[in-house]
């Protein structure tokens, strides 16, 4: 195997840490501010998850299907093979996830702000809002993990 491969292979492996690991800690901090009822804090890591997700989270979800695929290429392996053509497809339903997610998180640091503003609680759709931005992180999460466990275990 090339250096260049390995890099490839690095920036993979790095994209994909972030990914999650950015994932799973904006979830966390959503999740325990939300919990505490102090809008102060909501406003403040409700605006943070945002600027995480242009940060961190988007550049993983672009970097892996290219690194993805030119590791395909080099190794001569088909999109087909089942546990590339599968990965793939989890691939697709976590962004499918996260695209709505974005647009949740921007709409629940929206309403916070303005909430602060007018000295006012947080309104109903925050908790709608907040509710199926839970919703959605499941089955991304879990389909992460499946995409871990095919890229390591290579079953088919
Ligand atoms: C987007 C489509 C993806 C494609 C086409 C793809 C493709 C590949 C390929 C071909 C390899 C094997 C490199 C080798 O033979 O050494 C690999 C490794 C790996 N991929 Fe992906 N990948 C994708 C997405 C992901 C995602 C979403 C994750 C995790 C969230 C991930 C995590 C990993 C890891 C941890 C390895 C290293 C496995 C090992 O060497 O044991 N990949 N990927």
């Amino acid at each position: 195997m090339t250096d260049s491969f390995l890099l490839i292979k690095l920036v993979h492996i790095l994209s994909a840490t972030l990914l999650f690991g950015a994932g799973l800690g904006t979830a966390f901090f959503m999740w325990r501010c939300h919990r505490s009822n102090d809008i102060a804090a909501i406003a403040v890591v409700t605006r943070s998850v945002v600027l995480a997700d242009s940060t961190f989270i988007m550049p993983a979800i672009l970097i892996l299907p290219v690194t993805g695929y030119l590791m395909i290429e080099y190794m001569g392996y088909s999109l087909y093979t089942p546990w590339i053509f599968w990965s793939f497809g989890l691939y697709l339903l976590v962004v499918a996830c996260w695209l709505p997610v974005v647009w949740l998180q921007m709409k629940m640091r929206d309403l916070a702000a303005v909430a602060i503003e007018n000295n006012e609680a947080l309104p109903a759709t925050f908790g709608l809002y907040f509710r199926i931005w839970t919703r959605l992180g499941y089955p991304a999460f879990v389909s992460a993990l499946i995409v871990f466990a095919l890229m390591v275990f290579r079953p088919l």
